[in-house]
């Protein structure tokens, strides 16, 4: 029963925050890459699979994610899950 309660509030937060606004790309999550990203993962930066290649040599070079296709690249396919392993 306890159980059951939590799920319900899990799922009244979830419903409820979901119908109050959309989120998207550049209202919400591009001025915080910018922000927290941009300084190291800026426009002059190489693409996934180029910095795959010159990392070998260059320690500190970061891959480019400032745009929502570089960026969903080390989130969802086909670099899956790198974002998460670069924050773990
Ligand atoms: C101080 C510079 C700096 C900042 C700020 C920074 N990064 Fe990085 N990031 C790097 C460097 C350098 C690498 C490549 C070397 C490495 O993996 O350690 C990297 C690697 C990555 C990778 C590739 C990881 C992999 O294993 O494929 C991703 C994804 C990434 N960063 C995402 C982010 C995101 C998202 C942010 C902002 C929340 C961020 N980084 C902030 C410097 C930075």
């Amino acid at each position: 029963m306890r159980t059951f309660a939590v799920f319900l509030g899990l799922f009244a937060c979830v419903a409820a925050s979901a119908s109050a606004q959309e989120m998207t790309w550049r209202k919400d999550i591009q001025p915080i890459v910018a922000a927290k990203c941009g300084g190291c993962h800026g426009a002059s930066q190489p693409e996934f699979a180029e910095w795959n290649v010159r990392r070998v040599t260059d320690k500190n070079l970061a891959p480019r994610v400032d745009t929502y296709p570089l960026f969903m690249n080390d989130v969802v396919w086909p670099e899956t899950g790198a974002l998460i392993r670069r924050r773990r």
